[in-house]
């Protein structure tokens, strides 16, 4: 039975002490749990707990009868605990079998934990929700031999040798702090450590614990986290507050990083990196996770969130602040085009999915089913909106006051829209709507010019259509960035429009002419806006506005609205010489941003087509995609090969100016590929190539072009890396995103190699994952082998790891997108699935939410 938004109670018992024993044990850990407690409200004293052992419960030094207490699978309860005392709780874990990797889990000989959400329950029975905030002592007993480092939150505060041999290390952490918060690590590892001076005067000791042998890959996220320490000082004047900062990266991971207090866990992919195995992807993203998790320290535990509902308060705005970052350390431009990127494929799709929720959701069964691009990335949209409606200075002013007057509480989303309020005045009542709104907001637009008197009338209306978990909607606040400019010279004018009514119209005197309206410029609110502009006026967008966003975007509609046509009439597009000249030139003479020029010159892929159809014309957009891929090649034959003949290949460095080099450089040879020379350049480039990025850009052409030599390019790059698993990771990646038959076979005989293991999550990702979201002529075939394949996958995997199943199975649920065959296929394994015997909470939440 789902938990709901309306439902929420304060604890009737706040926890003060939370002392925890590990006696460290593969298949029989014992956890002894020290309670300090205390009534909020008359109520039962009711604990969480999930797949434990109990063997004692004390109460005040006694320990109690069975009749005392009553267990479920689920829950504990005292029955007569008083007002205050103390709760010792005694049980026993299997981290070995742990394969759920939520709560402790043994993995590779390091014992790891997560506790978000709800995983601290797996550890022993607590009040395992956010907003009981407790200090934590921990204290970890093993085998100094076989786990050398024994890490928890805060500071290390002893370190002892038992007379059995054992060695017993105890942390504390004086920041009280929910369980979800808490972690644990034990290992043998590669230590790295460094020290940085906060802006306050303090010095603290910052170290990344990697496997044996990676130390020299962990330079760069070390790097990378002090620019985030100093960037947040520098920003939002905000300093790290404690003596140590820990980061241990393990390559048995949910996700990608976890922000526990002062004991940051990553996935390992996003901790290392070097010039031969990382890609300039790579680096961006340890860069922004490294930021993401550390600001979190602020925005999520210093303050954090009152109940699961809430969570976006936490992720959304943590998320705009690494985006911040990361366009303050590299590109603006094209930081906004990668998130604008996901909001228009991933978080539109899930608004048209059955699982569509507001970024507040108001309805949860499973918790781990929420981690999702609606709450992390719309929720950084709409504190985006925010920052543009109260500008950066009062964004600054209400984010210092929320953090002032929260630190050290559990609050609501509404919580934060108040301190923004009361910092600058401005009168947020109905933004408030975007956190409770689900759904994509249409936008349409009206240009009206009056000649004579130079007056613009402009006409905006908004509309949202239903969605799977809300059928009535109203009208929100956005924030529409415009850009008029003139074709007569005269200087171009910005303007913002606070749209925040159905319909409504805005005015402007005494221009010199009839303008062109570039409209929602830095995509200033996570809608979809539909113009009327002809080819020549987008094309003339892309070439002449000022803003590098804008004509990205003009680009994006352009291929939209001749695709469309191209589907209307069953052809295939009809590429205007306005087009082809435009390419030319930047062909010829690239922008000064060789990575705008990149994007520029790139079709939008299938996912961000498809989200402007119902039903997705999936076979007339493959097609299309694949046919005017060709056209261009030929077309522009003698450009590109001139363009990729004039970028000449530095030694490789992850600077701005290489990644555009790279990237605009690649996005030649993706379309030489496919010319009569193809197959000689895509290999020369692949034997050239001095770093990941150029091998990877050789590989996929190779692959996509079909060129005779594709196949010894795979197994040489094979062979030369089995012993990096990242770089075998890229490897199934590329190999999954075959889009010819044969993909089968191989996906097969992947599964048996060496490297892959159905319980590693980053394995299965990275051939599954990629399987469903970069193979759609495979995945998306008409006879449903594609769907059937990952149905199969998904049954497989709920019973070794719920959360990654719920995740994989995503493209599966909204058969309501396709046309009939495709549904037919879809609902029938849906079916299957719903009736299997031994269903997680992850998959039957899905599930069942999918079904006619
Ligand atoms: N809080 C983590 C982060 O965004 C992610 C935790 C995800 N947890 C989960 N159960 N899916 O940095
Ligand atoms: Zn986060």
């Amino acid at each position: 039975q789902p938990k709901r938004l309306a439902d929420y109670q304060a604890p009737i018992f706040s926890i003060t002490h939370t002392d925890l024993v590990f006696e460290l044990d593969a298949t029989a850990t014992r956890v002894t749990a020290t309670l300090t407690f205390k009534r909020q409200q008359p109520g039962r004293l009711l604990l969480e707990g999930q797949q434990l052992k109990l063997e004692r419960v004390r109460l005040n030094d006694r320990v109690l009868t069975a009749a005392e207490f009553a267990q479920t699978a689920e829950s504990l309860e005292i029955f007569a605990p008083g007002d205050t005392g103390v709760l010792e709780i005694v049980t026993l874990l299997n981290p070995e079998q742990n394969t759920a990797l939520e709560g402790l889990y043994l993995a590779e000989g390091v014992y790891c934990t997560q506790c978000e959400a709800e995983g601290f329950r797996r550890i022993t029975y607590y009040p395992d929700r956010p907003d009981v905030l407790a200090v934590f002592t921990t204290t970890i007993i093993a085998n100094r031999n076989e786990l050398p480092f024994l890490l928890s939150n805060g500071n290390k505060v002893r370190e002892s040798r038992l007379p059995d041999g054992r060695t017993e290390v105890v942390w504390h952490d004086p920041y009280p702090k929910p369980s979800y918060l808490f972690a644990l690590v034990a290992g043998d590892f590669d230590h790295l450590h460094d020290t940085y001076v906060t802006s306050t005067g303090r010095e603290v000791l910052l170290e990344f614990f990697v496997q044996k042998g990676a130390l020299a890959r962990s330079h760069f996220a070390m790097a990378a986290l002090k620019r985030a320490m100093r960037w947040d000082e520098q920003r939002f004047g905000l300093a790290y507050d404690l003596d140590r900062y820990m980061v241990v990266a393990v390559d048995f991971f949910n996700m990608g990083a976890m922000e526990n207090k002062g004991l940051n866990v990553f996935n390992s992919k996003f901790v290392l990196a070097d010039d031969t195995s990382a890609t300039d992807t790579d680096y961006f993203n340890i860069e922004s996770i490294i930021g993401h998790e550390y600001f979190h320290n602020w925005t999520g535990n210093r303050v954090t969130c009152r109940d699961w509902f809430q969570l976006s308060l936490k992720e959304g705005l943590t998320v705009f602040r690494d985006q911040e970052f990361s366009a303050d350390m590299g590109s603006p431009t094209l930081n906004r085009i990668d998130a604008v990127k996901v909001i228009r494929t991933a978080q539109f799709a899930e608004d048209a999915s059955p699982m569509a929720h507001p970024i507040r959701p108001e309805q949860v069964l499973e918790m781990n089913n929420f981690y999702t691009v609606t709450v992390y990335d719309k929720g950084a949209e709409v504190i985006r909106m925010l920052q543009t409606l109260l500008g950066k200075a009062g964004f600054n002013a209400g984010l210092a006051c929320y953090l002032q007057r929260h630190d050290g509480q559990a609050v609501t989303c509404d919580d934060f829209v108040q301190a923004m309020q009361d910092a600058t005045g401005y009168d947020l009542q109905a933004f408030r709507r975007w956190y409770s709104q689900s759904g994509t907001p249409e936008l349409s637009v009206k240009e009206q010019f009056d000649a004579a008197t130079g007056k613009l009338t402009l006409t905006l209306a908004q509309q949202t259509p239903a969605t799977a978990d809300q059928q009535e909607k109203l009208p929100l606040v956005i924030p529409v960035k415009i850009e008029l400019l003139f074709h007569d010279g005269s200087a171009a004018q910005q303007h913002l429009l606070i749209l925040d009514s159905s319909v409504q119209q805005f005015q402007f005197d005494n221009l010199p002419q009839a303008p062109l309206v570039v409209w929602l410029e830095d995509f200033s609110a996570p809608v979809k806006l539909s113009t009327d502009y002809d080819v020549e006026q987008l094309l003339a967008i892309a070439s002449r506005a000022s803003n590098g966003f804008a004509r990205w975007d003009a680009m994006q509609q352009f291929w939209h609205k001749i695709i469309k046509d191209a589907v209307q009439q069953s052809a295939l597009p009809v590429l205007p010489e306005a087009l082809l000249t435009a390419f030319r030139q930047w062909l010829i003479t690239p922008l000064a941003d060789l990575a705008l020029t990149a994007e520029l010159l790139t079709l939008p892929d299938f996912d961000t087509l498809a989200a402007h159809y119902a039903p997705i014309p999936v076979d007339a957009l493959l097609n299309i995609l694949q046919e005017t891929t060709q056209l261009l090649s030929k077309a522009l034959l003698p450009e590109l090969l001139g363009c990729y003949q004039q970028l000449t290949t530095p030694a490789y460095h992850y600077s701005e100016a290489d990644v555009g080099l790279r990237a605009l450089k690649n996005r030649c040879l993706h379309y030489l590929a496919f010319t009569a020379e193809g197959a000689k350049r895509v290999t020369a480039h692949y034997q050239a190539a001095n770093n990941m990025t150029d091998i990877l850009a050789a590989l996929h052409a190779a692959q996509h072009a079909n060129i005779a030599q594709a196949g010894e390019l795979m197994a040489d790059f094979a062979k030369r890396n089995e012993a990096n698993v990242h770089v075998m990771d890229k490897y199934f990646n590329v190999v999954a995103a075959n889009p010819r038959d044969s993909v089968f076979d191989a996906l097969e005989k992947l599964t048996a190699h060496p490297v892959f293991s159905w319980k590693n999550p980053n394995r299965v990702r990275a051939v599954y994952g990629a399987f469903s979201q970069r193979n759609a002529p495979q995945f998306h075939r008409k006879d449903g082998k594609g769907y059937a394949l990952l149905a199969e996958v998904v049954t497989k995997v709920d019973a070794i790891n719920p959360q990654l199943a719920a995740r994989l199975i995503t493209p599966l649920l909204s058969w309501q997108r396709y046309d009939d065959g495709r549904q037919q296929q879809l609902i029938m394994l849906l079916r299957e699935l719903a009736s299997l015997p031994m269903l997680s909470d992850d998959l039957y939440e899905k599930v069942h939410k999918s079904l006619p």
